[in-house]
């Protein structure tokens, strides 16, 4: 590849600002911030590549399989999978604009710089700042009525290609160079009316269209995970019963594609991005052994927040408090898929915290998926201390609560608050209409197990 160059914007304080350049080779990606930017004093790409740490000096990143940019920047292209439909849509569109395919890293070369803005957190990349500035004063376009006229429509590319068919022709007419957004299940970043779901949808906001707000439509494949749309929203409201920060969220279908809108909480109320970084993106910025989102455990995540030199949550004891009540939650659900994706921290009002909550869903009710956890904790299942037997789930979290510093009692206090929370649990699966009897019998199974391990506490 030729070496290339690109910039890098935000709008996160209102106004959209340049933030620095990129350079890119075959081997390194080298990122610099620009002067005026780090007179501002905003966050800049993210919590460890900081204009804070980093100042006028440049960001070398060395090229790894996982990361051809620096992470924050990564995070903007959805994976080099040919299973991901986010980025079949984005390498179709580019297709269609006439920019040719080529080798892994040229795509997302080209995803990044031709539709890396307007997504997922507070970065926008572009060719050039003519680019930027062209954008940021180009507004959406207006909202669109989603139309059932095919109601033979199936999932799949294709379709959903015509999906918006009217006088522009296709969905990439429609949507135009879409920002994208990263995850397994095939999602769109859309706005809608402010008042919530009614069937129009549109382009993200850019800049005071408060009369939408912004949505992720995550559709369901309905072969592979029957029902998982209305699991996504028992998932939410049991987070939201046990006292975490939800975003809305609509349960809809439309041309037999069922499919849940989920209010974006990386926007404001006035439609201005707010800094959003992944725990996956912190990490794999300190640490390049970290190349996939559960090359982690949840205790190296609590010491994290413990570490003296940079501050990734203010109130550290509440960081450590949530992501033990996270994970114990997700024990619970029969979630089992916390990853480092999974879990954001936001720059709200100048004060850093965990994100609200997203992708709670009950994955276990699948039988691909049903592990207790992708990530490890207290040494759960490992061989310690010349023991004979590896360390149980009791003792796991045992070890992994002292991990963070909290006593015992804590522990249960916050296992009987979540018990108490998801008594109701089976129950609520029953209710559930789509879900086949299969999938809610084994996740009342798993939710049983995990509730009778618990009640030692
Ligand atoms: N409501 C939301 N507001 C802002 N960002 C979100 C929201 N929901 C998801 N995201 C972002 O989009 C990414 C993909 O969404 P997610 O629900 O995790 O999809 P998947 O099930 O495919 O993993 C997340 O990793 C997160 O960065
Ligand atoms: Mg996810």
């Amino acid at each position: 590849m030729r070496d290339r160059h690109a910039v890098v914007w935000t709008r996160i304080s209102g106004e959209p600002v340049k933030m620095g350049e990129l350079y890119t080779t075959e081997l390194e990606s080298r990122f610099v911030y620009d002067e005026s930017f780090i007179s501002l004093k905003l966050p800049g790409l993210g919590l460890i590549l900081s204009p804070e740490i980093f100042g006028l000096s440049t960001l070398k990143w060395t090229r790894t399989e996982r990361f051809d940019f620096p992470p924050p920047l990564q995070s903007l292209i959805p994976p080099a999978d040919e299973h991901n439909f986010q980025r079949h849509l984005i390498m179709n569109y580019l297709e269609t604009s006439g920019v040719k395919r080529a080798t892994d890293l040229e795509n997302d070369w080209n995803i990044l710089t031709l539709s890396g803005h307007g997504g997922i957190g507070h970065l926008d990349t572009f060719a050039s700042d003519e680019k930027a500035i062209a954008w940021y004063s180009t507004p959406a376009l207006p909202q669109k009525e989603l139309l059932a006229r095919d109601t033979t429509l199936g999932f799949s590319l294709k379709n959903m290609l015509t999906w918006f068919d009217d006088e522009t022709g296709n969905l990439l007419d429609f949507i135009g160079p879409t920002p994208s957004v990263g995850g397994a299940i095939p999602k769109l970043l859309l706005s809608i009316p402010k008042a919530g779901w009614n069937g129009t949808v549109g382009l993200p906001t850019r800049f005071g269209n408060t009369q939408y707000t912004d949505v992720i439509l995550k559709l369901e494949k309905d072969t592979a995970y029957p029902g998982i749309s209305e699991l996504e929203a028992l998932g939410l409201d049991i987070h939201k019963k046990a006292g975490f920060e939800t975003p809305r969220y609509w349960l809809t279908e439309f041309n037999g594609i069922h499919a849940i809108a989920i209010e974006r909480f990386d926007r404001d109320e006035k439609c201005i991005p707010v800094f959003q970084e992944s725990i996956f993106s912190v990490l794999a910025s300190g640490n390049r052994e970290i190349q996939s989102h559960y090359d982690s455990s949840y205790d190296q995540i609590g010491r994290m927040f413990d570490n003296p030199r940079i501050v990734l949550i203010d109130d550290r004891r509440a960081a450590k408090k949530h992501l033990l009540k996270r994970l114990l939650l997700s024990f619970l659900t029969g979630n089992g898929d916390l990853h480092l994706e999974n879990l954001s921290i936001q720059i709200r009002k100048g004060v850093s915290d965990f994100s609200p909550i997203y992708d709670p869903v009950p994955m276990r009710a699948y039988s691909i998926h049903n592990m207790l956890n992708v990530m490890p904790f207290g040494d759960y299942g490992d061989y310690i201390d010349d023991q004979n037997d590896p360390v149980d789930f009791t003792l796991a979290l045992q070890r992994f609560n002292q991990s963070l510093g909290f006593d015992r009692n804590l522990l249960t206090e916050i296992i009987n608050e979540l018990l108490m929370v998801t008594d109701d649990f089976c129950e609520q699966v029953n209710q559930l209409s789509r879900l086949p009897e299969e999938n809610k019998k084994n996740l009342i199974q798993i939710h049983k197990k995990i509730r009778a391990l618990l009640s030692v506490f």
